[in-house]
């Protein structure tokens, strides 16, 4: 599977998206949408960017019952969503019934990025390093028939590391050398995400906040892909 670069449609409804895709002239960006845009939109969005001529990562990080995720799976499947995700914490079987109803690219999310190691063991009440968490969930993924995680950038060594090179990264927190990191704390540029071996990089405010949103997109696959 070929390295691409995934675009965050962070926007709060469909005329923001379309005004910001218009920017973009004849170029067919893989898409993300994600809870705050489909939950505003519905499944509508998907047929109608389908149609554009855009792949879709639809980011709903699903977590339930394993039987509840699997017709739900099946339910987005049925949208044509190239790409879709569920919660490694919701353990191998939920996953596996994601798996068996999804026939696009399907991640697990390990932990986000805004978990911080302390968090994790006093809140989120797993005592363990972060770092072992991270690769044993990501061995849970492969195990259940997923393609790959969601990860940070930094992350993408320990994970091909643990599940094989064919496992799928994609990887947020991307930001062009002299961007301003704004919330995202541990960040990294194409070039050097490529260098980590991340497979998909997706990116929001540097190419959707950009003054020339095409030339940034543009720009964003040279270095990444070359
Ligand atoms: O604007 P920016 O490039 O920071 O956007 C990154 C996108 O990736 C956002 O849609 C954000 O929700 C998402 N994301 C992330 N970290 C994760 C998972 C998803 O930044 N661990």
């Amino acid at each position: 599977m070929g390295k691409d670069v995934i675009i965050a449609c962070d926007f709060p409804g469909m005329e923001e998206t379309m005004t910001f895709l218009e920017k973009l002239g004849e170029e067919r960006p893989y898409l993300k949408i994600g809870m705050e845009l489909f939950y505003a939109e519905g499944p509508g969005i998907v047929k109608r960017l389908k149609g554009r001529g855009h792949r879709i990562f639809l980011d709903l990080k699903l977590h339930d019952i394993p039987n509840t995720v699997g017709r739900a799976m099946k339910v987005l499947d049925g949208l044509g969503v190239d790409m879709c995700n569920v919660h490694a914490s919701g353990g191998v079987a939920m996953m596996a019934a994601a798996a068996e109803n999804f026939s696009g690219t399907l991640l697990g999310v390990t932990q986000l990025t805004s978990t911080t190691e302390e968090v994790m063991q006093k809140e989120i009440l797993i005592d363990r390093p972060l770092k072992d968490v991270v690769a044993e969930y990501g061995g849970n993924c492969r195990r259940a028939g997923l393609a790959g995680v969601v990860c940070s950038p930094l992350e993408a060594p320990v994970i091909h590391g643990e599940c094989g090179g064919d496992f799928l990264t994609v990887t947020p927190g991307i930001r062009f050398a002299g961007d301003a990191a704004a919330d995202q704390r541990r960040v990294t540029t194409p070039s050097v995400a490529r260098e980590l071996g991340s497979d998909y990089i997706v990116v929001g405010r540097s190419i959707t906040a950009a003054e020339d949103p095409q030339a940034a997109y543009i720009k964003c696959r040279k270095e990444f892909i070359g």
